[in-house]
């Protein structure tokens, strides 16, 4: 079986996790920091600027804590993303405004914002769709105009560059995944930019419950502490940081290998007549991590492509869905806001009628040929 994703964590991690089982410091330890330090260099950021965190539904709801994000209030964003960058504002009793995608490359309609900003708005939350980043430049002039937050859902897209400057490093704050099927995995795990500094040391608070000493090495008495702060526990350990190392370590030559795969299975089947190639892909202007490679279908059956997807699999190519339903027409949302499913035909399109390809580290060309023979066979 050709799997969508597997990760492919270089097995020096198994040294670091066996030194972290010989020091007994399984969370608050040096691999955390290190970690921190190395995500730091990587986005050439000035120190303090970010922290890992148990997930990206928890760097996104840290964020938006850390603003006081609350009932009344209003964050717009793509309806093609995660339910988790819908679920991170509604936690918090705020409301989440969906736009509609744009059809080529699945990321937010920029044209659309502006007509849902009003006197509630706090946020614009960007998601970088499947490696191709949006035009955070654009995106800054509207939040500049309009006095609002910018926070980036970079979850499938860490390494791509927007003008050469990484995604992630636009907005007050950057939120990104090391969900095994993502770019770099830490199990699970996650990390947060974030810009301005009293924000940064109150999220450290957050993410561990909001004690006053975010550290317990640094408490002058041994577990002896206050709480300043409604804070969660949203950490990441010692382990997953261990192999996050090894893994950003490598970060540039996964990508690499995205990119070969993604263009050889580009070419292998973009004469195909019965569907369309999603634009994922780097240009002048914007450099992808290439997350997946996507097709939409011509034809416009949810249960054609369906169909499609089990016959794939029983010819042994594993595929996934970017994103199953817009987040507004989710059941939640749907029966919550009411949104009118006639405001997102874009992401409907995507939604019902996409596949996406592998085209990770852990598969080679011989596997590109075979999944590109099947395409033609199956799809034509
Ligand atoms: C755009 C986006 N945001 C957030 C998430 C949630 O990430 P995590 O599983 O690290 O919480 C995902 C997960 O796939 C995602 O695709």
């Amino acid at each position: 079986m050709i799997k969508f994703a597997k990760p492919t964590v270089n097995k020096k991690a198994l040294n670091k996790i066996r030194d972290i089982f010989r020091s007994g410091t399984f969370v608050h330890g040096p691999f955390t920091n290190d970690f921190e330090n190395k995500l730091s260099s990587f986005f050439n950021l000035t120190k303090n600027n970010i922290l890992t965190t148990a997930s990206c539904t928890a760097a996104l709801h840290l964020y938006y804590l850390s603003i006081n994000l609350k009932k009344g209030d209003e964050v717009i964003m793509s309806a093609q993303t995660h339910v988790a960058t819908a679920h991170a504002v509604e936690i918090c009793g705020a409301k989440p405004v969906f736009v509609d995608c744009e059809i080529e490359t699945g990321n937010i309609d920029i044209n659309k914002i502006k007509n849902k900003i009003n006197k509630n708005t706090k946020c614009i939350c960007v998601t970088h769709f499947l490696g191709k980043p949006t035009d955070m430049i654009k995106i800054n002039k509207i939040a500049k105009m309009f006095n609002l937050r910018v926070i980036e859902d970079t979850a499938l897209s860490i390494g791509s560059k927007i003008k050469n400057k990484f995604s992630g490093t636009f907005g007050d704050a950057g939120a990104f995944s090391f969900h095994p099927v993502k770019i770099i995995t830490t199990g699970e795990g996650g990390a947060l930019i974030v810009k301005n500094e009293k924000k940064f040391k109150l999220i450290k608070s957050l993410k561990s419950f909001g004690y006053d000493v975010a550290e317990p090495g640094k408490r002058k008495i041994p577990g002896n502490y206050n709480i300043n702060h409604l804070g969660l526990n949203y950490r990441l350990s010692e382990i997953e940081a261990a192999i996050g190392i090894e893994e950003l370590n490598e970060i540039k030559k996964k990508i690499s290998v995205r990119k070969k795969n993604y263009i050889q299975l580009f070419n292998n089947i973009k004469n195909c007549r019965n569907f369309k190639i999603l634009n994922t892909q780097s240009d002048k202007r914007f450099t992808s991590s290439y997350y997946a490679l996507t097709i939409i279908l011509n034809s416009k059956s949810k249960k054609n492509r369906n169909n499609i997807i089990l016959r794939l699999k029983k010819n042994k190519v594993q595929t996934s869905i970017y994103y199953p339903h817009p987040v507004s027409l989710l059941n939640y949302y749907k029966k919550k806001y009411k949104y009118n499913a006639k405001e997102f035909t874009n992401s409907m399109r995507i939604a019902y009628n996409s596949i996406s390809f592998p085209v990770g580290p852990h598969i080679n060309s011989k596997d590109i040929n075979y999944m590109s023979n099947t395409i033609k066979n199956l799809v034509g």
